[in-house]
């Protein structure tokens, strides 16, 4: 029997965590695929750490990061650089993740090509092009030219009907993120003594790394936790910053040296999901962890004004709060304050995946391709 040959392409961090799981089982079945690994590494430092705990040893790295780099640069190289890739490579089908210009680049170019493209993580909405920026338009673009969509809800599900995606072509899978977090939580005991936590204080664990929250917004978040440590002795913060320029200029004009207040460099998956099992409170506007953090039971405050992901805020775990300063400083008082409402909160769900994600996923391409 010829072997079907998959071919996964990713750049970003987040695409690394939710892709790796993936690439692991269809390792399982070398009789039947034919896994190859194409990295874009649009984040050089933040993808090479995910491949390192999920030991990766991509086929195809094109190095694309630079310094600052824009849209622009990251979509025609992303683009012109996959074709040689198809080319040598000869898939029988790629897969890309999410909402990254990676992965709208990479399966547009496949398209180009003409190579089935299957989506992983399709269907995400909140029909507002300019929120995300531009994470909306790139995942209306992704579905648009993917033919598999493998969808993480039933919300995902109908809004891919709403799409007019054809409805055979759409599988609820779950989540592979909650493959890749089950499994590093179950293997993995990270030491988390580096970053000198008290352990005698609530931690709060704070990212932020949206376009959208650029300049004004992310210095307004800043200025919360300012204000929230200087009112609660009893608590501390800890915040991995992102290596965008644009993240590390503001966070670290305001928040470093300030006490209580613990600045590290990005985080190992394994540690973070240590960290986030320690935190209190989870303040973030990443995707990723809003879909973590509820299957640990913490509550998050979401540092947006609109979320892809709603099925957690129905849910009652996660709360969207925007960036207005005021704002977030009284609902993270409210959970410190009021144990009913941090009760409320930290309730264990998982309206997002099993953990058996990537079986489904690969089952699905071996009935389709085979
Ligand atoms: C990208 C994605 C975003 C995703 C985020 C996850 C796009 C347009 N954006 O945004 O959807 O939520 O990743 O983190 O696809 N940098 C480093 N080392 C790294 C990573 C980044 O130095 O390992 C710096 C570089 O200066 C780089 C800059 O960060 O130019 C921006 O990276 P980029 O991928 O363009 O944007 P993100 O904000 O990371
Ligand atoms: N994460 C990590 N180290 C960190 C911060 C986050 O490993 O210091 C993980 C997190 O658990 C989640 C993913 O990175 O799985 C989310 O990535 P990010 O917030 O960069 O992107 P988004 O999900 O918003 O696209």
């Amino acid at each position: 029997m010829k072997k079907i040959k998959v071919l996964t392409v990713f750049g970003t961090r987040p695409e690394a965590i939710k892709m790796a799981p993936l690439v692991k089982e269809f390792e399982k079945y070398p009789e039947t695929f034919k896994s190859v690994v194409c990295v874009t590494a649009q984040h050089r430092q933040m993808l090479d750490q995910v491949l390192k705990l999920f030991d990766i040893k991509p086929d195809y790295d094109l190095n694309i990061m630079k310094p600052n780099q824009n849209l622009w640069t990251i979509t025609s190289e992303v683009l012109l650089l996959m074709k040689e890739v198809f080319e040598e490579c000869k898939p029988d089908i790629v897969l890309v993740h999410g909402d990254t210009t990676t992965s709208m680049a990479a399966a547009l170019s496949a398209f180009y090509a003409r190579i089935p493209v299957g989506h992983v993580e399709a269907g995400l909405r909140t029909f507002d092009k300019h929120y995300p920026f531009p994470e909306e338009i790139n995942r209306v673009f992704a579905d648009a030219v993917c033919t598999y969509h493998f969808a993480p809800t039933e919300t995902s599900v109908e809004n891919l009907v709403k799409s007019a995606i054809p409805k055979e072509h759409i599988y609820k899978t779950g989540n592979t993120v909650i493959d890749a977090l089950l499994h590093t939580v179950e293997n993995n005991k990270a030491d988390l003594s580096y970053i000198g936590l008290d352990p005698n204080l609530k931690t709060i664990l704070l990212t932020s790394h949206r376009r959208e929250n650029f300049g004004e917004p992310i210095r307004n978040i800043c200025k919360a936790v300012l204000e929230l440590v200087e009112k609660n002795k009893d608590i501390q913060v800890v915040y991995p910053v992102h290596l965008n320029p644009n993240v590390q200029q503001p966070v670290k004009e305001l928040l470093e040296g300030k006490e209580r207040i613990h600045l590290i460099e990005p985080m190992e998956y394994a540690p973070f999901c240590s960290l986030m099992k320690e935190a209190h409170i989870i303040m973030t506007d990443s995707g990723g962890v809003q879909e973590e953090a509820p299957s640990l039971g913490k509550p998050v405050l979401v540092l947006r004004s609109t979320t892809e992901r709603p099925e957690a805020v129905e849910y009652g775990t996660v709360k969207l709060v925007g960036t207005n300063t005021n704002k977030i400083v009284e609902e993270v008082q409210k959970l410190l304050d009021n144990p009913d409402e941090y009760k409320k909160m930290s309730e264990s769900i998982n309206p997002y995946g099993d953990g058996l994600s990537c079986q489904r996923i690969v089952e699905i391409i071996k009935k389709e391709l085979a």
